[in-house]
């Protein structure tokens, strides 16, 4: 009778889903934040330079992220194409994080390394120079856009203060410095080589 009534007004009925969703919701996600490993760093990870920074701030805006995803899941398929699957704690100092779920490129979390700077460059100037079949947009402005980092110091400092990640004031005063005069590109590419440093 109850059942009845309840399956036959619809007002009630979504009232009554909502709080059920929210009780799954709620026993979901309430212990991942009192985990530890969802929001302490693995061992071997060290924050991005100043550089690497920069890099992931052109990786943002030139929209890297809408093709590559950086989180590799935890099956066999996976793990065997990109290396060891993805774990919260490589990615506690990320702001916004870019883990993503579109792939129309391959998986980019453990990039760092797989090439040398010089295949990036060549890659990010015209992919089908060193990939026939590729249909990802060359970026060859990345090589005229020279960097000032007047932004540079306080975004470390935004990181540090705000997000706890550990820069030394040493790291902090010079920045500008470590990143005046470079390209784009340059920037770029230390990211990429970056990627996945901590499972290294
Ligand atoms: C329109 C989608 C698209 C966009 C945007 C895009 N890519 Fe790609 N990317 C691809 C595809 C497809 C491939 C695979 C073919 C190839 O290697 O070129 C690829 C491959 C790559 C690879 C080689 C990965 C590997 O494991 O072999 C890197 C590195 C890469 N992209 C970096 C970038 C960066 C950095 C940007 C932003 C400046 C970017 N991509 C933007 C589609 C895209």
């Amino acid at each position: 009778m109850k059942h009845e009534f309840i399956e036959k007004n619809v007002g009630l009925l979504a009232i009554l889903i909502i709080v059920a969703i929210s009780f799954g919701g709620l026993a979901q996600i309430t212990p991942l934040l009192f985990q530890k490993e969802t929001n302490e760093p693995v061992d071997t990870l060290r924050p991005y330079t100043a550089l690497e920074m920069e890099g992931r701030d052109i990786y943002i805006k030139e929209g890297c992220h809408t093709c590559h995803s950086q989180m590799i899941r935890p099956f066999r398929a996976e793990t065997e194409r990109y290396g060891h699957y993805s774990v919260a704690g490589e990615h506690v100092w990320e702001h916004p994080f870019l883990w993503g779920s579109k792939r129309t490129g391959p998986d980019l979390a453990r990039v760092g390394q797989r090439y040398s700077d010089a295949w990036h460059e060549v890659h990010l100037i015209n992919p089908r120079d060193v990939v026939p079949q590729s249909n990802m947009p060359g970026f060859p402005w990345l090589m005229e856009n020279v960097l000032t980092g007047e932004d540079t110091q306080r975004k470390l400092e935004i990181f540090r203060d705000n997000f706890g990640v550990p820069y030394t004031d040493q790291d902090i005063a010079g920045a500008q410095a470590a990143v005046e005069g470079k390209t784009e590109m340059q920037a770029l590419i230390a990211y990429l080589q970056s990627l996945g440093h901590a499972f290294q």
